[in-house]
């Protein structure tokens, strides 16, 4: 029996996020530029939907771009904002397919678009309507994200719905408030992994990680592939999660 089929076994996570840390750092090792390993970093994005796919994992969210991203040169600020026309640029049609496009996949977006341009906005939409059918895993790209920010835009939402009488105050608990998120049509967060060595979690996903698992990886985020994956489900495996409650 494989790996896969071993970890297939036992429960799997339905939900893993992913903190996509050390594209710089990786570069850096290599004496090649940030932007190098910005663009393995987002290649790699596919190698792992593929592994997630084979292990029967439902959800998959990756934190490709903070809200506090923005204060980052703008040179590299630019770069992350139009690597995905460079990759249409760069690519024949083939090496999309090989490369970048993924099968089977829904792919929908957390986060802000109000800062983007029109370019980024449209294939945004294209995006996600044309993959809405689709139903081998759910990808979360989480791009112009922040925690903090969600849970203000959600916390506003309700107050005007409760200004405008179509909400009581007694009405609101925990589900509804969710419903407000970005993420509202997916399960909570079971498995969080943040590569790269920090362990924070940089305003990613607060509300949605309360009860997750958290795994922290050295390994640089274009390094991490299906053997660090499957390292990280077997420590997630020997967790006893227990909710609050007492569990044996
Ligand atoms: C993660 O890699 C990608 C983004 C935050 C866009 P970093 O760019 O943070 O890489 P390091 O942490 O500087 O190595
Ligand atoms: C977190 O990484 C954001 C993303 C991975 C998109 P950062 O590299 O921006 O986080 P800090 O600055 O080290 O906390
Ligand atoms: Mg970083």
């Amino acid at each position: 029996m494989d790996k896969i089929d071993k970890l297939k076994q036992k429960t799997m996570p339905s939900h893993i996020a992913i903190i996509l840390d050390g594209n710089g750092r990786w570069a850096k090792k290599r004496g090649r530029s940030r932007s190098y390993g910005h663009r393995q970093g987002a290649l790699n994005v596919k190698h792992i939907v593929e592994v997630c796919k084979k292990l029967g994992v439902s959800v998959l969210s990756v934190y490709a771009f903070s809200t506090e991203n923005w204060k980052r040169p703008k040179n590299e600020v630019d770069f992350l904002m139009n690597l995905p026309k460079s990759f249409e640029e760069r690519y024949s049609e083939k090496e999309l397919d090989e490369k970048v496009k993924l099968k089977d996949v829904r792919v929908v977006f957390s986060g802000r678009r109000d800062r983007f341009n029109a370019y980024n906005v449209d294939l945004i939409e294209r995006i996600e309507k044309n993959t809405a059918h689709n139903e081998a895993l759910t990808l979360n790209i989480c791009v112009d994200y922040g925690s903090r920010d969600e849970i203000v835009h959600a916390t506003k939402v309700l107050a005007q719905k409760v200004k405008n009488d179509e909400l009581a105050v007694s009405d609101i608990d925990a589900g509804l408030f969710e419903k407000q998120l970005y993420t509202k049509d997916l399960p909570p967060v079971d498995l969080l992994i943040r590569t790269s060595g920090e362990i924070r979690l940089s305003n990613y996903l607060l509300w949605q990680n309360a009860y997750a698992e958290f795994y922290f990886t050295k390994t640089h985020w274009p390094a991490f592939k299906e053997k660090q994956l499957i390292k990280a489900i077997e420590d997630y495996q020997k967790r006893n999660r227990k909710f609050g409650e007492i569990k044996e």
